[in-house]
């Protein structure tokens, strides 16, 4: 059995690596969360008079782009409209519930898109399939999926190119017709390479639905590797995660990880293949608060420093002690030896203590080698090759500096 040869819009979404999903939306006025709607059982009369109070004062896309860019992402996967049933976009008239008919009066997804262009990062649709406002969902399930292919037809046809569109919520129905192909095949005629991917929650995760399906979805998982084998058709994968444990902003929600951890799970995104869906919640108006803004802005310094071997590297099975691992370039020249938990050098007294350094062994190394060097600052690393194996003096970090995850760079002879 052979793996399937990749679309170009597919291996182009897959060298992309890093994506900022931004869940945004009237719930985020309460500030606990997309699902307080449902979760505190709150009636929609009541609810939706939060439209009155949306000003969108605080949101500047071009802000949040320049962020999402400076910290080494490609593309952002917005939420144009969440299980709410509120759209941040101009619905032209299917529905007064959108952005356009609040004191914000302005099309949020038109500012989006076009500070994505300006910056040129990829503008990605997140888009309910569930709805807790239009009644059609629970009463005329047909008229509804008709309201949501329409929806999605002026998502594809009013903002230019589109990297591609993210569904949410066929997991509440399971049993019901979702009439997906219509759905799908209007997306295919006005946006032909535009990803399509719909979410499979956190039951299903790595699941292949419909055949346009272009990437699987890991929400909140630890990505495995994808068996392509026999498939009919190449599809990514993409693993996404909440920043602490909301997707809309949480204000009480002090539970946010640590950038060690964002790292580590970016390059464990990287080593099979994935990419990582990282989640920001801005606050009510649409401003990103500084603790979130910290993160990204260490993350992204990671990413100065070694974002080529994320955005270049590929699976090539080469695996070392623990966690390490290693990527090929896409153009075959180079490899990337990524170290989990180097220590640090000098005098164990006085470097706070991290895992190990010294000479470590990776397997399935068949390429050889002429050089390898630590991309932060170029040292060279000595060496040795036998078959199929490679012995790395992984020197440590120097006193001062201290990466969850160091790359080191080879060129391949
Ligand atoms: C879940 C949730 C939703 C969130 C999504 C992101 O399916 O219902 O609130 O948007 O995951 O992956």
């Amino acid at each position: 059995m052979s793996i399937p040869v990749a679309k170009q819009y597919i291996l182009d979404f897959e060298q992309m690596g890093l994506g900022m999903f931004i869940h945004w939306g009237l719930y985020s006025q309460l500030g606990r969360g997309e699902w307080v709607f449902n979760l505190e059982h709150y009636n929609m009369d009541e609810y939706k008079k939060l439209a009155d109070t949306f000003t969108a004062e605080d949101f500047d896309a071009e802000k949040i782009v320049r962020t999402a860019k400076e910290a080494g992402f490609k593309y952002i996967t917005f939420t144009t409209r969440h299980h709410e049933g509120f759209s941040l976009y101009d619905t032209c008239g299917l529905s007064d519930f959108d952005a356009v008919h609040t004191p914000a009066g302005r099309d949020l997804i038109r500012e989006f898109v076009d500070a994505c262009n300006k910056y040129g990062l990829m503008p990605m649709f997140y888009h309910t399939t569930l709805d807790w406002y239009n009644k059609d969902f629970n009463e005329k399930f047909d008229e509804y999926l008709e309201y949501l292919r329409k929806s999605v037809e002026i998502l594809c046809k009013n903002y230019g190119k589109i990297g591609g569109l993210w569904f949410d919520g066929n997991w509440s129905k399971p049993d019901s017709d979702w009439k997906v192909d219509e759905l799908y095949a209007t997306i295919r005629k006005y946006q032909p390479e535009a990803m399509i991917i719909n979410n499979t929650g956190l039951s299903d995760r790595g699941k292949i639905g419909n055949p346009e399906i272009d990437s699987v979805t890991f929400e909140q998982g630890i990505p495995t590797p994808m068996n392509r084998e026999g498939m009919s058709k190449y599809v990514s994968a993409e693993m996404c995660h909440t920043l602490n444990e909301h997707w809309g902003i949480g204000y009480d929600d002090l539970c946010y990880k640590s950038p060690t951890e964002l790292i580590k799970s970016l390059c464990d995104c990287r080593k099979v293949g994935a990419n990582y869906l990282l989640n920001i919640g801005p606050e009510a108006q649409g401003k990103i608060n500084n603790y979130q803004k910290e993160l990204l802005g260490l993350l992204g310094r990671w990413m100065e420093l070694f974002g080529e071997a994320i955005y270049n590297g590929r699976p090539c099975g080469v695996n070392g002690i623990g966690k390490n691992f290693a990527l090929k370039s896409v153009d075959g020249e180079n490899l990337y030896f990524f170290v989990y938990d180097l220590a640090t050098r000098g005098d164990g007294n006085v470097t706070v203590g991290r895992k190990y350094r010294g000479v470590y062994a990776f397997g399935g190394v068949s390429e050889e080698i002429t050089s390898i060097k630590w991309m932060d600052n170029n040292e060279e690393l000595p060496f040795v090759q036998g078959q199929d194996m490679l012995a790395v003096n992984l020197t440590g970090h120097p006193y001062g500096t201290s990466y969850p995850v160091r790359v080191a760079k080879a060129t391949i002879k």
